[in-house]
């Protein structure tokens, strides 16, 4: 995979590529990461980036005319070897799509990626309207910029390509790949403190540690994001443990609280 991202801090950038999962996937060959500064788009004494907002108001605004050259220059100069009319221009911005475990499985399977970090009080709509593809926020929060983010999208989606993880199971029984949150993990001692690990993990018993897991995963889903629970593929007899899962809580917190 070929990642490209636009930036005003490219030395942002750095100290990520330098470890973990980017560096580990582009010393396997699996992934090209290249940053480009917009600021050697411009073509002023200054290397302006920013200008007033039409109609007045606070903030500067991020200037089209640079980030329309650094994405076009940087697809003429690929042009040979890719598709490149087909590569997703994806703008980060809190206006954007929410970034989802399926929005990134989905952008795992390009071969190409271009990632444009905006700053300032926004970015130009007309890169919004005519040069990206997709708008990607990755939550309800606003950033000072779009690096952060880009890098949260790189991330989520780098480490679904083919290869890049060690074990090709893991990624599909995590949290959110299954619509649940995921099972709680212990490693040795079998008892740290006083705390001890959950006597079936230790019993061999494969499809005993199966079903603990995956009902650890439902009642987990229903304390701390119940809305997953809308859209996970349950079976009948699973409905039915969540339901007595609901049943005992309330309960519970009646039992706590006798208003
Ligand atoms: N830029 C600033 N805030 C952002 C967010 N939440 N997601 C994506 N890009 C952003």
């Amino acid at each position: 995979m070929r990642i490209d991202i636009f930036t005003i801090f490219p030395e942002m950038f750095d100290s990520p590529l330098n470890g973990g999962i980017f560096k580990r996937a582009a010393d396997q060959g699996l992934l090209k990461m290249k940053v480009h500064n917009i600021r050697d788009y411009t073509h002023d004494r200054h290397h302006t980036v920013d200008d007033y907002p039409y109609g007045g108001g606070a903030g500067m605004v991020f200037k089209p005319g640079p980030v329309f050259e650094a994405v076009e220059t940087v697809k003429t100069e690929i042009k040979d070897n890719d598709n490149v009319e087909g590569v997703p221009v994806i703008l980060l911005t809190p206006q954007g799509e929410l970034l989802s475990q399926e929005i990134a499985e989905g952008l795992s399977r390009q071969s190409h990626l271009m990632l444009i970090c905006g700053h300032y009080e926004g970015i130009d709509e007309r890169v919004a309207d005519h040069l990206a593809t997709m708008h990607i926020s990755i939550g309800d929060y606003v950033l000072s910029g779009g690096e952060v983010p880009a890098m949260v999208v790189a991330d989520t989606v780098i480490r679904l390509v083919p290869g890049v993880l060690g074990s090709p199971a893991s990624p599909l029984d995590e949290s959110h790949s299954t619509g649940l949150l995921e099972y709680p993990h212990y490693t040795r001692p079998a008892k740290f403190r006083d705390w001890e690990v959950p006597q079936v993990l230790l019993s061999g018993d494969h499809a005993e540690v199966n079903r603990w897991r995956r009902e650890q995963a439902i009642t987990r889903t229903w304390q701390r994001r119940p809305d997953l629970l809308e859209k996970a593929n349950l079976t009948a007899k699973e409905r039915m443990f969540l339901e007595s899962v609901k049943t005992s809580e309330r309960g519970v917190k009646r039992g706590a609280d006798p208003s």
